[in-house]
């Protein structure tokens, strides 16, 4: 576990600064240093770091901005995200739109989006620059999937895990490519690295799913049953729904009716007793071969242990 240690190691000063980001008016300003300062796992600048390694010895300035760039642009989509999905915690915390209120989060987000760009640009790449902007329509299209299937009730597997390729696993392919393009890595090379990317993301989300239902509060840093409560149609809620008869699809809609907690805890008791939180567990474990696998068939000119602790660490990820 010593390898994402060293990366996150790299990243603090960056993290240090994120939380000193102020200007006038503060109410626009405080929210963006409040995001980024509740922590989370870093997991997409160290992404973007193990994916520049492969390839240079020595860290760069710019890499460390890529790196940034990632980690504000996830921040930013969680603070909308938690408009979307009517989120009251993150982290352990309030919602930026709890804290202070819509309006605020919705104009926060814009700038911090802006402050994003204005880093990109910085970099002045711009086959990088193209890339993100793609990267980040697709995302816009994922989240809005993920809404509109919240009002459906017969969603296929297959629209799910496009729907999570898009609002999730883009931005990881982003940041394997992006770190590789950087450090001067051919088309070829960064197109490799962007499907390991998609492939740990699709892990990545599947897992988010299960420990929004089965997760434990205080490692998840967010309310258990928030997806059930939403009636997101995650792989889990897919995998119950399709095997339960019209009867027990019936008691399922009458148990919303219900206490909030009583809902989440009769929804649950179904995705167990359906396994459909096992087949989440194994489609998950199932991506992470992939990845994996993927890693084994790749050749770098440097150490690929990062990536591959990474992809590990995800793996069996209770946060
Ligand atoms: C949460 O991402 C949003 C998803 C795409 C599932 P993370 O689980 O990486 O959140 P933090 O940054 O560690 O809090
Ligand atoms: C998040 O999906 C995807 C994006 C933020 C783009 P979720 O809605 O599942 O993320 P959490 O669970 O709120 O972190
Ligand atoms: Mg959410
Ligand atoms: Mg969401
Ligand atoms: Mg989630």
């Amino acid at each position: 576990m010593k390898k994402l240690e060293e990366l996150l190691e790299t990243l603090k000063p960056s993290i240090q600064k994120f939380t000193t980001i102020s200007g006038t008016p503060t109410a626009l300003y405080e929210p963006i240093s409040y995001i980024l300062g509740l922590g989370g796992k870093r997991i997409r600048p160290a992404m973007v770091l193990a994916s520049y390694k492969l390839y240079k010895d020595q860290i760069s300035e710019e890499a460390i901005e890529l790196a940034e760039v990632v980690e504000m642009f996830h921040n930013f989509t969680l603070m909308h995200d938690d408009i979307l999905d009517g989120a009251d915690l993150r982290r352990g915390q309030q919602t930026v739109h709890k804290k202070w209120d819509e309006p605020t989060a919705i104009l926060s987000g814009d700038l911090l989006q802006i402050l994003v760009y204005q880093k990109l640009s910085k970099i002045g790449n711009i086959a990088i620059l193209d890339l993100f902007s793609s990267m980040a329509v697709e995302l816009c299209e994922g989240q809005m999937d993920d809404m509109q299937f919240e009002t459906m009730d017969n969603v296929k597997n297959e629209a799910y895990i496009e729907m999570i390729r898009q609002k999730t696993a883009v931005l990881l392919g982003f940041s394997l490519k992006a770190g590789a393009m950087l450090a001067g890595a051919s088309t070829n090379e960064s197109d490799d690295l962007y499907d390991l990317g998609i492939a740990i993301g699709l892990s990545f989300q599947l897992m988010d799913d299960y420990l929004d239902s089965f997760g434990e509060k205080a490692k998840v840093g967010k309310r258990i049953g928030g997806d059930i409560l939403e009636k997101k149609k995650t792989y889990l809620w897919n995998e119950m729904w399709s095997s339960l008869n019209p009867t027990e699809q019936q008691q399922i809609n009458e148990a919303y009716k219900l206490s909030e907690e009583e809902t989440i805890q009769f929804v649950k008791s179904k995705m167990k007793e359906t396994k459909a939180s096992n087949a989440t567990l194994e489609l998950a474990q199932y991506y992470t071969n992939t990845s994996l696998n993927l890693l084994a068939d790749l050749e770098f000119p440097n150490d690929k242990s990062y990536l591959e602790e990474i992809v590990q660490i995800l793996s069996g990820r209770e946060s």
